[in-house]
């Protein structure tokens, strides 16, 4: 009898944000992610491979990880007017240490840098240490992507570490920067002041 209510919790139909809303993924988001995921400039920015992925690939990642039930993935709306802008997700998610991986991407160019990005994974960091109890939530982000950075660093995560010249991009080599925020990092950013 428990079981919806908690599961509803663990993967709700929307979080609602001041200027995004995330919202689970339905089929018919299938065409944006394609348009998303064939684009260079977020491949550059979200691939060890230069090239974007195939349409094969693009399907195949949508069925079996945004739509599975090991991935917790939320497609990313703006709020005012509905727009589906991008997704953001969960992986490696492990309740024995309490720990996730975080992703997103927001797919829509005109969309960055508006604030979207970071709300969205706000909410999601919220998500995290409230609904999924978790203590942990890392992330990867390659060193020239500063706007990622500067993003993740407003919602709290801090640099812990530095995989050296990992990824050969524009001409040379950059590091692979991990970052991660624990519960209790975000628990005191909650109280005011
Ligand atoms: C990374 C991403 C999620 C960030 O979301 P966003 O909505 O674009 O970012 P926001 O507007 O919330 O925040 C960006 C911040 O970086 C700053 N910024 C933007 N471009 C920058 C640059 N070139 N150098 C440094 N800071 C930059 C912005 O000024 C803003 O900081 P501020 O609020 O202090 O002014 C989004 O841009 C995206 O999905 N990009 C493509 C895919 C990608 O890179 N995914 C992440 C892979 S790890």
């Amino acid at each position: 009898m428990t079981l919806v209510p908690e599961r509803q919790a663990w993967r709700p139909e929307a979080i609602v944000g001041d200027r995004v809303v995330l919202r689970r993924h339905r089929g018919e988001n299938l065409k944006a992610f394609m348009r998303w995921y064939s684009d260079p400039e977020v491949a550059r920015l979200t691939r060890y491979q230069i090239e974007p992925l195939t349409t094969d690939e693009i399907q195949r990642v949508f069925h079996s990880r945004i739509m599975g039930a090991d991935f917790l993935a939320m497609a990313i709306y703006i709020r005012d007017t509905d727009r589906l802008i991008g997704t953001c997700a969960f992986s490696q998610l492990d309740g024995d240490n309490g720990s996730a991986l975080y992703h997103i991407t927001i797919g829509e160019h005109d969309a960055w840098g508006h604030g979207y990005g970071s709300e969205a994974t706000a909410l999601m960091i919220a998500h995290a240490f409230t609904q999924l109890t978790l203590h942990r939530v890392a992330l990867t982000v390659f060193e020239f992507n500063a706007r990622a950075i500067r993003a993740y660093e407003k919602c709290g995560f801090k640099v812990e570490g530095r995989a050296r010249d990992a990824i050969f991009r524009d001409g040379r080599f950059w590091a692979e920067i991990h970052m991660s925020i624990l519960a209790e990092e975000w628990e005191a950013r909650q109280k005011p002041g």
